[in-house]
């Protein structure tokens, strides 16, 4: 039997396309970060534009223009809406600056090469289970941004966004009523900090943050009218956290530590934190078996930049029960991550 059109050959043809598809993601993944950089979809927020007005506008080479974002619009990235016009699209539409739920700084960040020689060195981290950062480095990722401030910057803008987005819907649906003093470790610019607070008026708020990365909360929380009741804290989470909160809140933090670090942090939060106060875990929780979840390949950029990894429940309540906590509930959210919640007592 030739085996041509009959089923099993169409079920390799199915796995080949399948797998092609896979293989054209790298391109898409490094051509949204050239598209990000050049600010195309900045470019169209005003209406579509003949790709040679585009090319124009981003110094780029027209009939290559035309192909890339062609490829892109073949996956629902701008549209062709005549021919050589493009318009956004709602994925386009992330891309765009400073709008709400923005990714186009997490592009930038990624087309960075510092960035890329980290993704091209994932073999080393599979083969040895370190992280490549360090091996391309020889620094961790947090020590390489505190000497280089514009890409700290291009980091803290990239993850606030994506944070911003992410967080809400756990700040919907998780009562914080009552709470008097909370505390967020790892909090960046201060993005959470400033959204619960304008939703509890009652309410008192720290961002503890590095010393380099702090600063850039003021404005946050000036802008979100909150900065009279927030305070700023740099340090380090693996020595001490600011004391005395009733709730702590750890956004995307744990999953870039190894275990004995995320114990070390948890349980300088238990040390000091009210007794009867609550810790808010907010980390993409990965489900058993082939369920595909976004925390399963967040899980890998977290293996190439920390020592991290992306937990399962199980592995999360076992993090506190070293740390002297006691895992209380995980409320799922239609957000990647979740929010899990743990009590001293
Ligand atoms: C992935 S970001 C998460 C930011 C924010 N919580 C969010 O959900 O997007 C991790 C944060 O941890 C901070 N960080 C890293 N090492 C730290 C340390 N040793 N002590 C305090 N904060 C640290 C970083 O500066 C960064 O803002």
């Amino acid at each position: 039997m030739s085996g041509v059109g009959n089923k099993s050959t169409n079920g390799v043809m199915r796995s080949t396309v399948q797998m092609l598809e896979f293989h054209n993601g790298l391109s898409m993944a490094h051509l949204l970060s050239v598209i990000a950089e050049i600010g195309v979809a900045d470019q169209l927020t005003d209406g579509p534009l003949r790709v040679e007005e585009l090319a124009e506008r981003t110094g780029t080479n027209v009939g290559v223009l035309y192909r890339v974002l062609r490829a892109m619009a073949s996956r629902g990235v701008f549209t062709e809406v005549t021919p050589r016009t493009f318009g956004l699209t709602p994925l386009a539409a992330t891309l765009r600056s400073n709008v709400a739920g923005s990714l186009r700084d997490l592009f930038r960040l990624q087309g960075r090469p510092c960035m890329q020689e980290v993704y091209a060195a994932i073999g080393h981290s599979v083969r040895t289970g370190e992280p490549a950062f360090e091996h391309v480095h020889g620094t961790t990722l947090f020590s390489y941004l505190t000497e280089r401030p514009e890409l700290s910057e291009l980091f803290s803008s990239a993850m606030g966004n994506v944070a911003r987005q992410v967080q809400r819907p756990v700040i919907d649906a998780y009562d914080l009523s009552g709470v008097r003093r909370l505390i967020d470790i790892g909090g960046a610019h201060g993005h959470l900090v400033a959204a619960i607070l304008s939703r509890y008026p009652e309410m008192r708020g720290v961002v503890f943050d590095l010393p380099k990365v702090v600063p850039g909360a003021a404005d946050v929380l000036t802008e979100a009218g909150v900065a009279e009741r927030a305070e700023m804290v740099g340090g380090d989470y693996l020595r001490a956290v600011p004391a005395q909160g009733d709730a702590y809140t750890i956004s995307h933090v744990l999953h870039q530590l190894s275990d004995t670090e995320a114990v070390t942090v948890l349980t300088n939060i238990r040390k000091v934190m009210d007794p009867l106060g609550r810790v808010l875990v907010i980390d993409p929780v990965i489900p058993e078996g082939d369920l595909p979840h976004p925390g399963k390949f967040m899980d890998i950029t977290m293996l190439m930049l920390a020592p991290g990894r992306d937990r399962t429940e199980l592995e999360l309540a076992g993090l506190f029960e070293q740390a002297g906590l006691r895992y209380v509930e995980t409320v799922a959210l239609s957000a990647p991550s979740s929010l899990v919640v743990a009590m001293a007592t």
